[in-house]
């Protein structure tokens, strides 16, 4: 068998087209939503990731801000900057881009962004509202996959999950949705035993470590739905995922392809939190 493609440029492309209506009516009402993207240091994969950012704001309608600030910038001025876009009117979400450099609490800035214009999920009222199902913003990598999932009409009821990678950013976040839709969820991580007799038991598998072929076509149930959320190199310097995409795509029924899967999926969400915000601040 040969899986069928999830295609995350087609998908995204979709969901823009509808963000870009959706701020347009909210214009038409004298709100433009807005995005501030803070930037501290010069990692080099930070930088194209935050122009990516901006520039699908500017394509979908919505304003954004770049603020880029010296390695050096102490954790003190980096909360002041926070504190000014929580009181910003004009801007409706506020993404940090992470890793900071070590000398600042990376946590301890996340925290500092209100509930209300955290569009990156990450902080602890995000997660916890999260867990108990109350209204609140979804990390935008997990919150893909489960765009992903919806759009090929996937029923999770009563489905076996593996979510592989238990980070917080996307293994545990993403199990807890897969949950909310009635899925049976595992997650498996470093320290797991066997991981492959977890994943053969799997309906869907989401691959969240980081790692080049973490999962192998003998590792998958014939038609699993296989989610790759990573991003790799691999010996040719080629961007690759955690999926051993050649040999997986015989035996999945469906699986997301890197490049061009999840990632592309994790912008087009930041852009629909961002409206959100602003949708809610409109009220
Ligand atoms: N660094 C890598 N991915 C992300 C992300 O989704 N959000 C933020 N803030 N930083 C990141």
């Amino acid at each position: 068998m040969t899986a069928q493609l999830i295609d995350g440029n087609q998908l995204s492309k979709q969901l823009r087209t509808e963000v870009a209506t959706r701020a347009q009516a909210l214009k038409a009402k004298g709100i433009t939503p807005g995005l501030a993207v803070v930037l501290v240091g010069d990692n080099p994969a930070s930088q194209v990731y935050v122009r990516n950012k901006v520039k699908a704001c500017e394509d979908s309608g919505l304003h954004s801000v770049l603020e880029k600030y010296e390695a050096t910038l102490s954790e003190i001025d980096l909360l002041a900057r926070v504190e000014a876009l929580n009181n910003d009117p004009a801007i409706h979400g506020i993404l940090v881009q992470l890793p900071l450099p070590d000398h600042i609490d990376a946590q301890k800035v996340i925290e500092a962004i209100s509930p209300a214009k955290d569009v990156d999920g990450f902080h602890i009222a995000s997660a916890g509202a999260l867990m108990t199902g109350m209204p609140g913003f979804w990390p935008c990598t997990p919150y893909g996959c489960m765009k992903m999932l919806e759009s090929i009409g996937y029923d999770l009821k009563g489905k076996h999950a593996v979510v592989i990678g238990r980070s917080n950013i996307v293994g545990k976040p993403m199990a807890l949705m897969l949950l909310q839709k009635d899925a049976t969820v595992t997650i498996c991580h470093s320290r797991t035993l066997d991981l492959k007799a977890q994943t053969l038991q799997a309906d869907v598998i989401v691959a969240a470590v980081g790692k080049r072929d973490v999962l192998t076509a003998d590792m998958v149930k014939p038609g699993a739905v296989v989610l790759d959320v990573g991003m790799n190199r691999n010996d040719e310097g080629k961007l690759c995922g955690d999926v051993d995409f050649a040999g997986v795509k015989e035996v999945a029924g469906y699986i997301t392809p890197v490049p061009g899967g999840v990632g592309p999926m994790t912008i087009t969400m930041l852009l629909v939190n961002t409206l959100e915000a602003a949708e809610r601040a409109a009220i």
